[in-house]
């Protein structure tokens, strides 16, 4: 499908000034990014063409995250149940990963962006996975920003793996059910190299998790904003930095 006969839409505009108002910076920020249909339909446009503005809209907060020296941006891109979509919505996304790297991959080698994907992508078409490996391959030495992108994702099934693969340690003899603690859990997940999310956004004034990173985000602040996910911009992102500066993280202990 050819993407350069879509309405031109303007962008959102980033600065990349620091705001010096905000002093505490997440290492790890989580969004889901929703509200792209109802974007679209606002407008009177085909719910894809707010995916498409929603994939530029990456590339804009992958900028502002990069200035504030986030060090993990994780972005919910499609998850398993997403597959319960009208089809031609489903090729339309599975294809957005591909489209994403053919216009932008090289401005994020350039600002040292590492790509990173977490998720089934066995089920993606075989053109997205290339272009994801390749991605994968181009930055795998850059030491700025982590995007790491959720592609047919679902935390349920990042379960599911895990205690498959605590049974086949079991099965081998390497481990014994008294041994099973948080670490044998957290080693096997998707995210295991990564800090837990300091921050979860979720855009379009829906309030709950959709299956994303349920075990990771037990001790995350929650920042919920009305806004669509294409119309996030700098200015909401600052909000939740402001935000989350204010929140005092106890981990269940006293101050
Ligand atoms: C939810 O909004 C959004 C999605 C299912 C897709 C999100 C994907 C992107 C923002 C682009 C992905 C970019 C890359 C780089 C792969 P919705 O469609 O459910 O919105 P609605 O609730 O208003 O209908």
């Amino acid at each position: 499908m050819a993407f350069n006969y879509w309405p031109f839409i303007n962008k959102n505009k980033t600065t990349t000034e620091k705001d010096t108002q905000i002093t505490v910076i997440p290492d790890h920020v989580a969004i889901i990014m929703d509200g792209n249909g109802r974007w679209a339909k606002q407008r009177g446009l085909p719910r894809i063409t707010g995916h498409k503005q929603g994939m530029d809209n990456v590339k804009q907060i992958v900028e502002v995250a990069n200035t504030y020296e986030v060090k993990v941006l994780t972005l919910y891109a499609f998850s398993t149940e997403n597959w319960k979509r009208p089809e031609q919505e489903v090729n339309f996304l599975m294809k957005l990963p591909q489209e994403f790297l053919s216009v932008y991959l090289p401005d994020l080698i350039k600002e040292n962006v590492k790509i990173e994907v977490i998720g089934h992508l066995e089920r993606l078409p075989k053109s997205t996975q290339k272009a994801i490996n390749n991605a994968l391959e181009k930055t795998k030495h850059n030491t700025g920003l982590i995007l790491n992108i959720a592609m047919n994702y679902g935390s349920r099934l990042e379960m599911v793996d895990v205690v498959k693969s605590i049974a086949e340690d079991i099965r081998l003899n390497k481990l014994t059910p008294d041994q099973i603690d948080e670490q044998t859990i957290n080693q096997r997940l998707y995210t295991s190299h990564l800090p837990e999310p300091d921050l979860l956004i979720r855009t379009s004034g829906e309030i709950r998790l959709s299956n994303f990173l349920l075990w990771q985000l037990a001790y995350t602040e929650f920042w919920f904003t009305d806004a669509y996910w294409p119309a996030f911009s700098e200015h909401e992102f600052k909000q939740a930095l402001l935000a989350y500066q204010q929140r005092k993280r106890r981990y269940g202990g006293l101050e």
